[in-house]
């Protein structure tokens, strides 16, 4: 069920990740870490208005894929205690820079999110928002989120919707009918680079309960009346996001034995 060769795929991803670090990403982490309150997605849905997280407060988190790591300074400013992780050095040093600009400061770990050498039990959340969620291997990194939690912490992650990558082909945007096999989908990679990770929804929640989670929450996400398509994110349409979830949010907690 593993990766074909899960080293060489986390190295296309930190070659796309650098280059992305150099076009976009850090020059939007100003922008991002002075958010009061996280949006989820690419329709920017208010965290208060899903209640995915809820009160963090005095929570210890881990992020997996964390970037530039302003998912984590939002729940640092929260009240968490958060770590991030991620693979990218580029977007580790964004990360650093942000820290001593903004006096916000957490631990951050240079690591593959399947493999973080943190200790097992350590957290009591769990997060990945478009990290390890879609560009790490689930068969590698569930068992790893599993690890890190304490009975009865909760994983939180954002991806694609399933229903998205079967829609999706080369050519931007997603088509209103099927292009991809759901049996068999798992492992995609698109022109732009880099290596995804895909399942059907019944292997999420095989895998999520062979790994001691129970699914608390699916929320499919819809793009509001007004939105409209992003210049970057143009692999959906906000029409096409209207009528159908172009982006899902999984919660599990890690069930007490
Ligand atoms: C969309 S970005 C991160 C999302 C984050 N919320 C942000 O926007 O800054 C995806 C991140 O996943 C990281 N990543 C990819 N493969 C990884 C792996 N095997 N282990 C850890 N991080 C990985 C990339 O380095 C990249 O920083």
């Amino acid at each position: 069920m593993g990766s074909p060769d899960p080293t060489a795929d986390a190295a296309k991803n930190v070659e796309l990740w650098t280059q992305a670090n150099a076009e976009y990403t850090d020059e939007n982490a100003k922008t991002n870490w002075a958010l009061d309150e996280i949006s989820w997605g690419i329709w920017a849905i208010d965290e208060s208005e899903l209640n995915v997280l809820g009160d963090v407060n005095g929570l210890d988190v881990v992020e997996l894929g964390c970037g530039t790591a302003y998912v984590s300074a939002w729940l640092a400013k929260a009240g968490a205690r958060p770590v991030g992780v991620d693979i990218t050095p580029a977007q580790l040093d964004t990360a650093r820079r942000m820290m001593a600009e903004t006096g916000i400061e957490f631990p951050l770990v240079e690591a593959d999110a399947a493999e973080t050498g943190l200790p097992p039990e350590s957290a009591d959340l769990v997060v990945s928002e478009y990290g390890a969620s879609i560009w790490v291997d689930p068969y590698r990194w569930i068992p790893e989120a599993a690890r890190l939690l304490r009975p009865g912490g909760r994983l939180a992650f954002l991806r694609n919707s399933t229903l998205v990558i079967l829609c999706s082909t080369d050519e931007m945007p997603a088509k209103e009918y099927l292009v991809h096999a759901q049996f068999g989908m798992k492992r995609f990679e698109f022109p732009e680079g880099g290596v995804e990770f895909h399942l059907a929804h019944g292997e999420w929640i095989d895998l999520l309960r062979a790994n001691g989670f129970d699914v608390e929450r699916l929320i499919e996400l819809q793009a509001p009346p007004d939105a409209v398509t992003h210049d970057r994110y143009a692999y959906v349409t906000a029409d096409w996001a209207r009528k159908w979830p172009s982006e899902e949010i999984w919660v599990a907690r890690k069930r007490v034995t």
